[in-house]
């Protein structure tokens, strides 16, 4: 069963595949598209669910996703259809690293896809190329709430806790404007809807080829949960300004 099925079935009913409700998104996009037509950037955009809510509520912004999964691009696309947003909202299938724009970015948003660039470091100074003067990024990026166990490590990988995460930001020449750090809450549904969707879809197909392996992911990525990041791990999306033009 391939990441990008498992993706999709997981998020089939938190479609920012991020843990923040759709208050805290909303709130979010408010502050970084103050004047309603911007052009905005999603880098590792997923199902594209960001852009969606960005262009759905102000007819002047205009979008761009890029993505590598297939699913996760012909999701977006179908949901701009659905909206009637297809005609503001380009989608191109290719590594992040790899894209290249005709034009700077008001926004550029990197949403829980810092390993697109091989770090948060690298991914701010990519996202740095796309921006025009003056214009914002919003960086989505997990820190460490408390020290992490080796298993916490081995399952999300090495992060900082949110001073350090803060200060690199800072010391890289960006200065947070606004912020959101995702309360207990959110982290909870996030999770229990991704492992939760995916094992609903297992039982609700008992004779798919790929039923017995999807619940078993659920149940590994629950127990991975529960038992140990749920204690450890945070989730900081921050509205960036380069500090000096
Ligand atoms: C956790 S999801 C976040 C999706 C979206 N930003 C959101 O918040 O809903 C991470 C996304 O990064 C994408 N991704 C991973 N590596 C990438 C790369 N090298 N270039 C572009 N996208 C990538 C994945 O396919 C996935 O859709």
């Amino acid at each position: 069963m391939n990441r990008e099925l498992i993706s999709h079935l997981a998020h089939a009913h938190h479609p920012v595949a991020a843990p923040l409700s759709d208050t805290a998104v909303a709130r979010l996009l408010d502050r970084a598209l103050p004047r309603g037509t911007e052009r905005v950037l999603d880098l590792g955009c997923g199902p594209g669910e960001w852009l969606l809510r960005a262009l759905r509520d102000r007819p002047g912004t205009r979008g761009v996703g890029v993505d590598i999964s297939a699913t996760a691009l012909d999701r977006a696309a179908s949901t701009a259809r659905a909206l009637g947003l297809s005609d503001r909202l380009t989608l191109h299938r290719q590594p992040a690293a790899d894209h290249t724009a005709p034009h700077p970015y008001d926004l550029v948003l990197s949403i829980g896809a810092t390993h697109a660039f091989g770090g948060l470091l690298p991914t701010l100074d990519a996202l740095r190329a796309h921006l025009a003067p003056g214009g914002h990024v919003l960086l989505g990026e997990g820190y460490w709430e408390h020290p992490p166990t080796p298993g916490d490590l081995d399952t999300i990988g090495p992060l900082a806790d949110l001073p350090t995460t803060v200060d690199q930001v800072t010391a890289a020449g960006w200065t947070p404007v606004y912020g959101h750090l995702s309360t207990r809450e959110e982290r909870d549904d996030y999770e229990w809807s991704w492992t939760g969707s995916l094992a609903a879809w297992a039982l609700d197909h008992p004779d798919h080829p790929d039923g017995a392996e999807a619940l078993a992911t659920a149940t590994a990525h629950r127990a991975e949960w529960l038992g140990g990041y749920r204690a450890t791990w945070g989730f900081a999306t921050l509205l960036l300004r380069r500090t000096t033009a």
